[in-house]
C-alpha cells in the first residue's frame, strides 16, 4: 500500500519510522518532511496545511491511506474532505478535533458531562476577565481559546502576570482569532502524564503513559516549549490512575463526543494532571504528542496499520494491541535561543555512528550542500529503549554526548522525574 504522512516534525519522523516496518507498506510520502524523514520516504515539497495540494497529490499518487500528524489540518477538516474524496485517511473529522481547535468546546463538554478538570470561566470581553482575575486572584491559568502553537496557555503564579496574558491575548491579539475568547482556569498542583489513546469512536484502547518535559531548562525552569524530551512508561500512572483515567476520563469523554455529533476516530490525546484528588484534564489533543510519540511508538509492537485499520472499520475491540516492556526516553537537542529567537542553518554532525537501540528523529532539519543543517527550533529527537528508564536514558545521552551542532541545547534532566519514584 502507499501510504501519505502528513506533517514535517519529530513525531512525523517516528510515524512514518514506524509505518515503514509494516509489510503491507510499498511506499510512503511524506509533505513536507524533513531531511531525516527524506532517508526513510519521498518527501513532497507541500505544507501540512495546504488542504487542496495535499488532496490533489493523494489523487494523483492513488495513496490507500493518509495519516496526519499535526493539529492544524485536521481542525481545518483534512479528514472530512478526503473521506468526501474517496480517500482513507486516519484522524479525528473536523467537528471531533475541535476538542483541541476550541479550549472552550473542550471545557463546556467536559463540564456537560462530568469529567474531572480544572474549575473554569470564558470570557469573551478583556475587561470582565480582568475584573475576574482579580476575585479570584493568583494563581490562575489563562489560556487563548483556539490554536496558538503551545504558546496560549500562560500559568500565572502572581495577579499581575494573569491580567498581562489578557491583555496578550485579548489586545496585543497575540495568537490573532485564537484570542476572540479565553478560558480562565484553576490552576492543578500534581504531576503531568499524557495518555495517548485509539479510538474508534466505541472502544478505547490507550498507549502506553508518556511525560513530556514542556519547560526549556532543567528543573521544569523557564518558558515553555512545544516539548523537550519525554519518556515512556511514566511512572506517576500507576494502575489505580490509569482505572480512574479510563472510567472517569477516556470512556466517558468518546462517549460524549458521539453523543455530541463529533464522533471521535484517530488518537485522542489526554493532558492529565495527576492531583491528590486523582487524575484531571489540562487539555486533549486531536493528534499523537510530540515528542511523546518517539518513545511511545519506539515501544510498539503491533504494526501500526493494523490498528489504524481496526479503527477505520470500527473493530477495536477485536484486536491486541502490544507493547515492548521495556522503557523509552527522547532528548530533544534544539536550537541555541529555542523557544525564543534562534539561528538555522548550523551543520550537525555525528549522526552516522549512533548505538543500536538508538534512533535519531529529525524535527527541524534540512539537507544544504550535502550536510544536514539545523532548519527548527526542536531540531532533533534522540530516542532510546532500554531494559528500564535508567538504561534507556543512558543510552539517550551517550548518543546525544557524540551529536553537536552550533548553540544546541537540550536538558540533562528528562526521565528524572521518573527516576525518582523509582528509587
Ligand atoms: P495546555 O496546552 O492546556 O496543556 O497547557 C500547557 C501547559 O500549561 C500544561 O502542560 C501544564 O503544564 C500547564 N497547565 C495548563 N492548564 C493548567 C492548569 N489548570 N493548572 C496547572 N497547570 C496548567
Ligand atoms: N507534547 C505536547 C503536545 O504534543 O501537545
Amino acid at each position: 500500500m502507499k501510504v501519505l504522512v502528513v506533517g514535517g516534525g519529530g513525531r512525523e519522523h517516528a510515524l512514518v519510522w514506524k509505518l515503514k516496518q509494516s509489510p503491507r507498506v510499498k511506499k510512503i510520502f511524506c509533505a513536507p518532511g524533513n531531511a531525516g524523514i527524506a532517508r526513510d520516504a519521498s518527501c513532497v515539497k507541500i505544507s501540512a496545511e495546504d488542504i487542496p495540494a495535499l488532496l490533489a497529490f493523494a489523487l494523483e499518487k492513488e495513496i490507500d491511506l493518509t495519516v496526519v500528524g499535526p493539529e492544524a489540518p485536521l481542525t481545518a477538516g483534512i479528514v472530512d474532505q478526503f473521506q468526501a474524496a474517496g480517500l482513507k485517511i486516519f484522524g479525528p473529522s473536523r467537528a471531533a478535533a475541535e476538542i483541541e481547535g476550541s479550549k472552550v468546546v473542550a471545557k463546556e463538554i467536559m463540564a456537560k458531562y462530568g469529567i474531572p478538570t480544572a474549575a473554569y470561566a470564558v470570557f469573551a470581553d478583556p475587561g470582565e476577565a480582568s475584573a475576574y482575575i482579580k476575585k479570584i486572584g493568583a494563581p490562575c491559568v489563562v489560556k487563548a481559546d483556539g490554536l496558538a502553537a503551545g504558546k496560549g496557555v500562560i500559568v500565572a503564579m502572581d495577579e499581575q502576570t494573569a491580567l498581562a496574558a489578557v491583555r496578550t491575548i485579548m489586545e496585543d491579539r497575540a495568537f490573532g482569532e485564537a484570542g476572540n475568547r479565553l478560558v480562565v482556569e484553576e490552576c492543578l498542583v500534581g504531576e503531568e502524564v499524557s495518555i495517548l489513546a485509539f479510538t474508534d469512536g466505541v472502544n478505547v484502547v490507550p498507549m502506553i503513559s508518556s511525560q513530556d518535559h514542556k519547560r526549556a531548562y532543567d528543573g521544569d525552569q523557564g518558558p515553555n516549549t512545544g516539548g523537550m524530551g519525554a519518556y515512556a512508561p511514566a511512572p506517576v500512572y500507576t494502575p489505580e490512575v490509569h482505572r480512574q483515567t479510563m472510567e472517569q476520563i477516556l470512556i466517558p469523554m468518546v462517549r460524549a463526543l458521539g453523543e455530541e455529533g463529533r464522533l471521535y476516530r484517530g488518537v485522542l490525546y489526554a493532558g492529565l494532571m495527576v492531583t491528590s484528588q486523582g487524575p484531571k484534564v489540562l487539555e486533549f489533543n486531536a493528534r499523537f504528542g510530540d515528542p511523546e510519540a518517539q518513545p511511545v511508538l519506539t515501544l510498539l509492537e503491533t504494526d501500526l496499520v493494523e490498528i489504524i485499520d481496526a479503527v477505520l472499520e470500527n473493530r477495536l475491540d477485536k484486536i491486541q494491541i502490544k507493547w515492548r516492556e521495556e522503557s523509552s526516553v527522547c532528548v530533544v537537542l534544539a536550537s541555541g535561543g529555542y523557544p525564543g529567537s534562534y539561528e538555522k542553518g548550523k551543520v550537525i554532525t555525528g549522526l552516522d555512528q549512533l548505538p543500536a537501540g538508538v534512533v535519531v528523529f529529525h524535527a527541524g532539519t534540512a539537507e544544504k550542500d550535502g550536510s544536514i543543517v539545523t532548519a527548527g527550533g526542536r531540531v532533533l529527537g534522540v530516542t532510546a529503549t532500554g531494559r528500564d528508564i535508567s538504561a534507556a536514558l543512558e543510552a539517550a545521552y551517550r548518543a546525544v554526548n557524540s551529536i553537536y551542532f552550533e548553540g544546541m541545547h537540550y536538558r540533562l534532566d528528562v526521565g528524572k522525574k521518573a527516576m525518582d519514584r523509582y528509587r
